[in-house]
């Protein structure tokens, strides 16, 4: 009896651990593989992005798809929450991919993806949503800026996500800017100013501002702003003969610069009113004299005025005589080379004084200098020596 029962127990015991073992393995096998796996999704705001969670082995166990709030979105094929972007894109034992459709920044956050095993096995997604900056603008320009103003321009771009980065361009050529960010809700507001005061050279000059972001590839937004500058006038005369004559048409051109251009510009000879003669017109910025004349001789001055400023320019006219100008005969040529013959002979001889001169002094110098070397050291030796120079000096300006 007691035996018997022994054995039982013993018989039971070994069948148990074996039904035990073989009821593990078969867990282990059922369970091996069966655990749900999903990736990282990254979109940009107002696209769709897709959800998915997949299983390679699965016993017929369900899936779910919940949010970042931990809302059910999709258990299975049957949908839990009342949004209309959200749809089912494939439901199977395997797989169950959900679609959210106009992704805003508000979707971003962790999803996860849940497998009904005992215990329940999750995986998580993280949806990274960018958000596309705005098209910028640039403010804190009034035009036109007057030449000598400090002007700030401002480069604003929101809406970024993350935060986009601004580049400044002058005619094309990068400038720094100084760049601001700042997080306004989930994306960030990006400003970049340039500070520059301005002159005549940056009248014209286009600025452009570009937003560089990775939702928009390789083509920045930009935005240029051409600068307007107001300057005073800048005038120049410019002349049609190098050597007016008698009888000649002449014409003196009053080159203007200046923002707003000034217009028109005012002639006036020696001071006053031009000479009222029919061979003296003014068309525009030129003055013409048909015919010159010997009294058309004086001090021609052209006047530019903006309201920034006024400025002027002045030539002289020599009218020639065309008759003193070519020579008649060879005398003129004669004395010419006569007098540079001379002119020559004087330089050279005087070169060569100068330089014997110069020589015979030095010498003689040199000559006063030597008594220094009588000295009986070196302190004293300069100090004769300064003294023979001090010496040397007088009689240096004496023999001059
Ligand atoms: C989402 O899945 C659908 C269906 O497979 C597909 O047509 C669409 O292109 C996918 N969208 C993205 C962003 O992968
Ligand atoms: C899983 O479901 C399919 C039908 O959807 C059924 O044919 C199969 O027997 C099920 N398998 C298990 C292990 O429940
Ligand atoms: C998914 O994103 C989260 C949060 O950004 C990160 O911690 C995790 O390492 C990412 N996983 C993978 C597989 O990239
Ligand atoms: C942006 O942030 C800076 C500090 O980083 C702050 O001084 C500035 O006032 C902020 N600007 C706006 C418009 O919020
Ligand atoms: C210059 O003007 C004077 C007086 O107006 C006139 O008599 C003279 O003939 C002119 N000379 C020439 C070369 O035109
Ligand atoms: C004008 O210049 C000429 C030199 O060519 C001179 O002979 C003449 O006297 C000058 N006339 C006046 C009005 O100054």
């Amino acid at each position: 009896m007691m035996l018997k029962q022994h054995l039982f127990f013993v018989l039971y015991g070994i069948c148990g651990t074996v039904i035990k073992e073989a009821a593990t393995k078969n867990k282990a096998k059922g369970s091996q593989g069966q655990f749900p796996v999903t990736q990282n999704v990254t979109v940009v705001e107002g696209s769709t992005a897709n959800m998915t969670c997949r299983v390679d082995y699965n016993d017929n166990t369900s899936l779910q798809w919940s949010n970042p709030a931990q809302q059910t979105l999709f258990f299975g094929d049957k949908k839990a929450l009342r949004d209309n972007r959200i749809e089912l894109v494939r439901a199977s034992w395997k797989e169950l991919t959900i679609s959210i459709s106009e992704v805003t920044l508000s979707d971003e956050g962790q999803y996860t993806c849940s497998l009904f095993t005992m215990p329940v096995k999750t995986s998580k997604a993280f949806l990274t949503v960018l958000g596309v900056p705005e098209k910028p603008e640039i403010i804190g320009f009034s035009r036109p800026a007057v030449e000598g103003e400090d002007v700030t321009l401002t480069c604003i771009t929101s809406g970024s996500k993350p935060a986009a980065d601004i580049r400044w361009y002058r005619n094309d050529k990068e400038v720094q800017g100084v760049k601001e960010v700042n997080a306004t809700g989930r994306s960030f507001t990006v400003r970049s100013t340039v500070h520059l005061r301005v002159n005549r050279n940056d009248d014209g000059a286009a600025y452009t501002c570009s937003v560089e972001h990775i939702t928009l590839n390789s083509t920045p937004h930009q935005v240029t702003e051409v600068l307007e500058v107001h300057y005073a006038p800048q005038v120049e005369i410019v002349h049609s003969l190098i050597v007016p004559q008698e009888g000649q048409y002449f014409k003196l051109e009053c080159v203007s610069k200046g923002n707003p251009l000034p217009e028109p510009v005012l002639w006036t000879k020696d001071g006053g009113e031009l000479p009222d003669v029919e061979r003296m017109i003014v068309e525009g910025r030129e003055l013409i004299i048909t015919t010159l004349n010997k009294t058309d001789n004086g001090t021609y001055r052209c006047e530019a005025s903006n309201h920034i400023g006024t400025n002027s320019d002045e030539y002289v006219l020599f009218v020639y005589d065309p008759n003193a100008l070519t020579p008649h005969g060879p005398d003129h040529a004669l004395i010419g080379g006569v007098v540079a013959v001379v002119v020559f002979i004087t330089l050279c001889f005087i070169i060569v004084l100068g330089r014997y001169l110069a020589r015979h002094k030095g010498t003689y110098l040199t000559n006063e200098a030597k008594g220094a070397e009588d000295a009986p050291d070196a302190d004293t030796a300069i100090i004769n020596a300064e003294g023979n120079h001090a010496h040397a000096e007088e009689k240096k300006e004496y023999f001059i």
